[in-house]
């Protein structure tokens, strides 16, 4: 008989319980005990189907899952006692079920290890987290699109190296971050299809004996199939790996966004002001006004990308199958999706609240001589000329502007031909922000006609 301290659930080969130190680096109860729910319903298939095949009992089988729900509703219900004692979530459910209906309990793990329990459940909760990603960006997603909606012929400057480039609309700047997010989605779509295979019945590394059912099982939990190789599927974590590479480019679109609209909100630009529910003050500087929920999505990026190189980490050189070094997985990828959901709710309700300074926008959009390019266009379109001299005659025409003092549009005929005798006064109509914008009709380029086109496109997709 083991030692009353050494473990109940393989105390047979013990003599003494573990120590204090041992307990502390070894149980996960602390974090693995939100999987609850995923280890129930892992449970409740397996018990389903040991009946099912015979293997156990229909009776004890109607014990286990009665039993298990009643576990379920414990946690649920605040009352459950985990103990470190037990480890992790798996023996901690294990461990009461025994005590509420006694011995068919220790039938439960026939044909199964913790191997292919863990696993299955930490598969099942990055399922349900791509889920609530893919619902979390759409909504992003929806909020944008109601930006380009409303300021589809907005113009505002378009950047390169931060500089003023070419004017652009407030419409097709929005459209962008929709095309960033919709990747993101079909990366967490391309995820979640591709980790679809259920480990349970893998058993601690070679399959079992057992005559189990595994499509029954991979049934009953909403996957596609069982995993078909036991090795491969106790020690498979590429589905967390995946959902964290996916979070951490995803993370890195709403950190670029949040920059944006750090830099437009500030008293500089004013392209935009934030709303008061998504802006803090100042203990100390009354006037201030800060956007800090941008600062903080933008930081995010730190710790989810953290969680993908921790992971990373933690698997590279790990021989077949599990090692204990898996159970390092969890926190991991728990810390990066709740920040994930919180940051991507935050940007949601900032673009929701936030207004764009239109007025600041379109007279930012014809400073920076942000029209030369359509001047030297213009150049190449009605005087035939190469854009190569196109480009050195504007660039004239910049240079003379600037010791003028003025912008493009303000200079006069008289200046404009003693550059190039051949220019005319139809030249001035496309150095107007307008006239510009309306001009880049190419396919994705920035017109207001393109950008409603886009615009419905997408509430289409995104109803
Ligand atoms: N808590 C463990 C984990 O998260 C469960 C699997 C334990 N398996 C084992 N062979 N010790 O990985």
């Amino acid at each position: 008989m083991a030692d009353k301290t050494s473990n109940q659930m393989w105390g047979g080969r013990f003599a003494a319980g573990p120590d204090a130190i041992m307990e502390a680096i070894n149980a996960s109860i602390g974090y693995d005990k939100r999987m609850a729910a995923q280890d129930i319903a892992g449970s409740k298939a397996h018990a389903a189907m040991l009946a099912a095949t015979g293997i156990v009992t229909d009776s004890d089988a109607e014990a286990m899952k009665e039993g298990l729900d009643t576990v379920l509703a414990e946690i649920e219900g605040g009352s459950f006692q985990f103990s470190a004692a037990l480890e992790d979530i798996h023996m901690n459910v294990e461990a009461r079920l025994k005590e509420i209906i006694g011995e068919p309990a220790g039938r439960l793990h026939t044909g199964r290890s913790r191997n292919d329990q863990v696993a299955t459940d930490f598969k099942l909760w990055v399922r349900d987290q791509l889920d609530a990603t893919e619902g979390a960006l759409l909504a992003l997603m929806r909020a944008l699109v109601a930006q380009a909606d409303a300021g589809a012929d907005w113009v505002m400057p378009g950047f390169t190296h931060l500089q003023v480039a070419q004017p652009v609309t407030w419409g097709h700047h929005m459209m962008a971050y929709v095309e960033m997010f919709a990747r993101d989605l079909s990366r967490v779509r391309d995820a979640r299809a591709r980790m679809n295979e259920c480990p349970l019945g893998a058993a601690a590394l070679a399959g079992t004996s057992f005559p189990v059912d595994r499509d029954m099982t991979a049934q009953a939990l909403g996957f596609d199939r069982p995993a078909a190789n036991s090795l491969d599927a106790v020690s498979d974590r590429d589905f967390a790996l995946e959902f964290l590479s996916a979070a951490s480019i995803c993370a890195m679109h709403l950190s670029r966004m949040a920059e944006e609209l750090v830099i437009w909100s500030s008293a500089q630009f004013r392209f935009v002001s934030l709303s008061d529910r998504f802006s803090t003050g100042s203990s100390i500087m009354p006037q201030k006004k800060n956007p800090d929920a941008a600062e903080l999505i933008r930081a995010k990026i730190g710790r989810i990308f953290g969680a993908n190189v921790a992971l990373t980490l933690v698997m590279k050189g790990l021989p077949l199958a599990y090692s204990k070094d898996m159970q390092e997985d969890k926190e991991q990828v728990f810390d990066a999706a709740d920040n994930l959901m919180l940051a991507l709710a935050a940007m949601e309700g900032m673009v929701r609240d936030m207004s764009a300074n239109r007025d600041v926008l379109e007279i930012a959009a014809a400073t920076g001589f942000s029209t030369a390019t359509d001047l030297a266009d213009w150049l190449v379109r009605v005087l035939g000329m190469p854009f190569r001299d196109a480009h050195h005659v504007t660039g004239t025409l910049v240079a003379l502007a600037e010791r003028k003092g003025c912008d493009l549009p303000d200079l006069t005929l008289g200046d404009m031909q003693d550059v190039h005798g051949a220019i005319t006064q139809e030249v001035f109509d496309v150095l107007g922000v307008h006239n510009s914008v309306a001009s880049r009709v190419s396919y994705g380029g920035t017109a207001p006609e393109n950008v409603r086109a886009q615009v419905a496109r997408w509430q289409e997709v995104l109803g």
